[in-house]
């Protein structure tokens, strides 16, 4: 898989890359992810991307052409699968979606920044919008990486098993069950008994228990 972010911020969105799980899948080549810093579009001195919006009002707006050099540019090289705005009034980000994501070949992100791009790069270009929940960030560059995150782990070959996705909370629309290691007694508080037992069948059944009882008590809305 190959992920282009374009942003006005590139250094807000290069730590997450440099450490732990999406490290070793970008060092394994399992995922390339690539940066493009929108000013080294613009025209101008000033390497100006954004602009006041017309018609008046607090903030500012990304340009189009800026956007359009780079997603053009990017586009003569490869075809995508999907082009993809972070913005706080996308669609929400769901496991169901990072999954279908995390089978794509080429994706590029666009961040917005201030008060978003302009509405004809929305309609002209971008082909998904996505939210990471309802609430306002600076800019889509956060809700990039954690999207990332989210679709790199499930690349098959970037889990190992200890790591296995197929146990996640929400893979099958339940909450994960609790999970304990040693001590198996920690000042008198016992790990149930039941995971000490070897008693494989028995141990699954009671985590698939666990996982109903903690969905149904925090996540009804899971089960409807
Ligand atoms: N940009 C600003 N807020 C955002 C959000 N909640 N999700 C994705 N991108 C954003």
């Amino acid at each position: 898989m190959r992920i282009d972010i374009i942003t006005v911020l590139p250094e807000l969105l290069k730590s997450p890359f440099e450490a732990s799980i999406l490290k070793r899948a970008l060092q394994k080549g399992l995922v390339e992810v690539h940066f493009h810093n929108l000013r080294e579009y613009t025209s101008g001195n000033y390497k100006q991307a954004d602009d006041y919006q017309f018609g008046g009002g607090a903030g500012m707006v990304l340009m189009i052409e800026p956007i359009d050099k780079c997603i053009t540019g990017l586009k003569q090289q490869r075809t995508y699968d999907e082009v993809i705005y972070m913005t706080p009034d996308g669609d929400t980000l769901k496991q169901g979606m990072a999954n279908e994501l995390s089978l794509k070949n080429n994706i590029i992100i666009l961040c917005g920044h201030y008060k978003g791009v302009d509405q004809r790069v929305r309609e002209l270009m971008v082909t998904r919008e996505i939210s990471i929940g309802d609430y306002v960030l600076s800019g889509g560059e956060l809700g990039a990486a954690v999207l990332c995150d989210a679709l790199i782990r499930l690349i098959p070959g970037v889990l190992n098993n200890e790591t296995s996705a197929l146990t996640d909370t929400f893979q099958d629309n339940l909450l994960a069950p609790p999970v304990y290691t040693r001590p198996s007694n920690y000042k008198g508080m016992e790990v149930p008994k039941i995971l000490l037992s070897g008693n494989i069948p028995k141990i699954e059944e009671w985590r698939e228990e666990q996982a109903w009882v903690k969905t149904k008590q925090r996540r009804p809305d899971l089960l409807e």
